[in-house]
């Protein structure tokens, strides 16, 4: 199946010079969805994870299927002031200021294997502080699966030694 014709191009979105990639098409294709968490489920089964990670927002809408699918459980990674309890926080750079990531800090025991999902890898930004997030409880990253890779900004530099899964590369 080929996912990408799944994927709508919306130019000059949400700024001039963007080409924004609108995976809503493929959420509301049935057979396209549930492919897609089969694939990332092929690509998680003989890691078996403990939890699966997904950043808000988007990476809600694939890593929980994906836990329900693989017998693990679900942590979401917020932004800040979401998460009600205590929280681990780690800031990262955007092109102009710092944006901020969460996770409850008594959502992860040390030593459980955690693969983190996302629909995007963009710069790598998000991920990256997913990581340090994880690995600050202790867990190991033993997966991380894209939806899609945006390979011309080179955000899988920052994912070195980790093994990654993409389904899409534009
Ligand atoms: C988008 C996308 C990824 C992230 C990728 O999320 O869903 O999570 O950007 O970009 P990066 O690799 O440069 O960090 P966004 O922050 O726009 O929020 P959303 O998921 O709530 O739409
Ligand atoms: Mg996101």
């Amino acid at each position: 199946m080929d996912l990408k014709e799944c994927i709508r191009l919306i130019p000059n979105y949400p700024k001039e010079g963007i080409l924004f990639k609108d995976i809503t098409p493929l959420l509301k294709n049935s057979d396209a969805l549930q492919y897609t968490i089969k694939q990332m489920v092929k690509f998680c089964e003989n890691k078996q994870p403990d939890i699966v990670v997904g950043p808000e927002s988007r990476g809600f809408i694939f890593g929980t299927p994906l836990a329900y699918e693989l017998g693990a459980g679900f942590v979401p990674v917020r932004k800040p002031g979401k998460l009600p309890a205590e929280v681990e926080r780690v800031e990262y750079e955007l092109e102009y200021g710092t944006d901020a990531l969460e996770i409850h800090k008594d959502s992860i025991m040390p030593g459980q294997k955690v693969v983190i999902c996302d629909d995007l890898l963009a710069t790598g930004g998000t991920v990256q502080s997913a990581i340090q997030l994880i690995e600050k409880l202790g867990g190991e990253v033993v997966g991380i699966c894209f939806l899609i890779e945006l390979t011309f900004l080179n955000g899988a530099d920052k994912l070195k030694g980790y093994d990654v899964q993409s389904l899409i590369k534009y």
